[in-house]
């Protein structure tokens, strides 16, 4: 028999023979993640501050309070503080996070924000960037890092939400079969852009789905739903969301692809806490804190806007009419780095960035993954089939 005292110092010794024997594993607060790149594609979700260098205007909002307001720093970012690429960079021990790509001089040693606000996968955004130019951006930058380093390095995307608000606004009257085809030019152009990032080394990928677009505090003032959400743009959303994990799968699937993966079910972690926000401590989730309109939702920071500032921003899911409050990016980017399969599959961020680099995964992404684990979970009275993620 082996009493606890003895596993506890097998497993001891296991510990450190494993960190002596592989030298770019570094123990931090207790965890041991390896000190790789972090690299963000996508929109002003993920945006550190690239905008600015794009703009005519040299003072946008977001470099303004109360940009930043919980951390006296508005520098760029849409959030009342750190964004969710914030949180991760911290979780991977990454210091100070991860710069703006188009920012001179900045050091890129633990990688960089692609992202940039207004970016869509199709058109041509005005003052942003395409994902495509982004990854071509990369592609002129990519001597920076080694291969070995970028093949074990996190990539995470978060782009559309610009090309589906644009469509519904442009096409108001489109029926199933035009929201179909356009979903499916998207969702090709997204699929591409990935392959292109896999062409050039990337490896190991965190995408993340659209939030339910109907409900931001922007389209509900806009389409006038009061504290509804606008359904047409959750159905697109959904459409979008549906396409993502089977592309992913079929990159993954291939022999020898060293393709790895996991989907976040953004959509679902907001319309939880849009549908019970006082459950996750959000007293208001159907209107922004900073902003002005029946949902609170134009002009945060712009300076011929008189903008109605909230009392308590950690009370709102939305610091503006598009995104989230520090409060809940921190919750968002906890989700992504270690939750469970109801919201993050078929892995954790965390053990994306453990998994053996180059080698191919052996779970993909299921379709239902949610209520599969539901049904193992035993039913209680105080489990209404709900999940707490
Ligand atoms: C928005 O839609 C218009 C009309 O379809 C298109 O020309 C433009 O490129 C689109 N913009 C973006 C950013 O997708
Ligand atoms: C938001 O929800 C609250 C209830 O939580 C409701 O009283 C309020 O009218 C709603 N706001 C809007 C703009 O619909």
């Amino acid at each position: 028999m082996v009493g606890k005292c003895d596993l506890v110092s097998v497993l001891g010794a296991i510990l450190v023979l494993t960190i002596f024997h592989n030298p770019i594993i570094v123990v931090y607060a207790g965890e041991g993640v390896p000190e790789v790149a972090l690299f963000t594609f996508g929109d002003s979700y993920y945006d550190a501050g690239n905008k600015v260098f794009l703009s005519t205007n040299k003072n946008p909002p977001q470099t303004k309070w109360p940009f930043g307001k919980s951390r006296d720093d508005p520098n760029g970012k849409f959030s009342d503080g750190h964004i969710v690429p914030d949180f991760i960079g911290d979780f991977m021990s990454i210091p100070n996070g991860i710069p703006p790509a188009l920012k001179p001089g900045v050091d890129l040693s633990r990688g960089a924000s692609f992202a940039v606000a207004d970016a869509s996968i199709l058109g041509a955004p005005a003052e942003s960037m395409t994902l495509n130019q982004q990854v071509n951006r990369f592609r002129s930058m990519k001597s920076t890092w080694t291969d070995d380093y970028i093949e074990k390095s996190l990539f995470m995307i978060y782009i559309g939400t610009e090309d589906y608000l644009n469509f519904t606004k442009n096409n108001p009257t489109a029926d199933a079969s035009a929201q179909q085809a356009f979903v499916v030019s998207v969702t090709n152009r997204l699929k591409n852009d990935i392959g292109l990032l896999y062409s050039l080394g990337a490896s190991k990928f965190m995408v993340q789905m659209l939030a339910p677009l109907g409900c931001l505090p922007i389209s509900r003032q806009e389409y006038k739903t009061g504290n509804e959400c606008y359904e047409p743009l959750n159905n697109l959303a959904k459409q979008h969301n549906e396409k993502i994990g089977p592309i992913l799968n079929e990159f993954a699937k291939k022999p020898n692809s060293g393709f790895q993966f996991t989907v976040f079910d953004f959509y679902n972690a907001i319309i939880r806490r849009t549908q019970r926000h006082l459950n996750y401590r959000f007293y208001v989730a159907n209107s922004s804190c900073c902003g002005v309109g029946t949902h609170n939702a134009y002009g945060c920071g712009m300076g011929n806007v008189h903008s109605k500032l909230c009392e308590y921003q950690r009370a709102y899911l939305f610091f503006d009419g598009r995104h989230n409050t520090e409060k809940a990016q921190e919750e968002i980017a906890h989700l992504i780095y270690g939750a469970d399969p109801n919201v993050i599959q078929p892995m954790t961020v965390r053990e994306l960035i453990v998994y053996p680099a180059g080698v191919n995964m052996l779970e993909f992404w299921e379709p239902n993954k949610k209520n599969s684990i539901r049904r193992r979970r035993p039913a209680s009275v105080f489990n209404f089939g709900l999940s707490a993620y």
